[in-house]
């Protein structure tokens, strides 16, 4: 699940590809029509569906839609691959111990949204990424993966944010790869 440039996206479809991860990506779902990840799920050749938010009433009519796109493509595990909705327990209930998010911030600290923005705001000097699995409460569940960078007296959001970036790219998969583990899925 993705809403915008689909980075992590892409690094889950090539772990897949190259062998580092035995799993295959089945389906990529967005909700903002045009956004990059659907391009990227083109060349790719991934199946591509887009669930628009502005066509539902609420979050659970929403994540209803989500379950049953997902269910049609039979998926054992589901990763909010930049996904910048929040999900509820119609989600949650359905995936239990399977839905994988990852945040641009070292968890607990700087929950919600623009994890870069606040760790810049708060002077730390290591900032990072989470993976995490999804329970109700925002950007809480169990950690799987984490990853800290330095954060740099010339860093502004954008270079900091790249920087954590390349360390999502590093840590999603094998964040999948111990949810999967757990669940006692082939992980390799
Ligand atoms: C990533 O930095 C991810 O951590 C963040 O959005 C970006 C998506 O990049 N997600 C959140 O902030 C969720 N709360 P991408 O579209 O290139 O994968």
């Amino acid at each position: 699940m993705a809403s915008g440039n689909g980075s992590n996206f892409e690094a889950l479809v090539q772990a897949c590809r190259c062998g580092s991860m035995p799993a295959e990506v089945v389906l990529l779902l967005v909700n903002n029509p045009g956004c990059p990840a659907q391009a990227r799920a083109a060349r790719l050749a991934i199946p591509c569906t887009l669930v628009d938010h502005r066509g539902f009433a609420s979050r659970e009519a929403l994540d209803a839609a989500l379950v049953a796109a997902l269910g049609a493509a039979q998926v054992d595990l589901v990763v909010m691959a930049g996904w910048m909705r929040v999900v509820t327990a119609h989600l949650i209930a359905a995936y239990p111990e399977r839905l994988v998010n990852i945040h641009p911030s070292l968890l607990p600290s700087f929950r919600g949204l623009d994890g870069v923005g606040q760790a810049l705001a708060a002077g730390v000097t290591l900032a990072g990424c989470t993976a995490h699995l999804v329970s109700e409460q925002v950007d809480a569940g169990l950690i799987l993966a984490q990853a800290a960078v330095p954060v740099l007296a010339s860093d502004d959001r954008e270079s900091l944010a790249a920087r954590i970036l390349a360390q999502e790219h590093q840590i999603l998969p094998l964040a999948v790869m111990l949810a999967a583990q757990r669940l006692g899925l082939p992980s390799g």
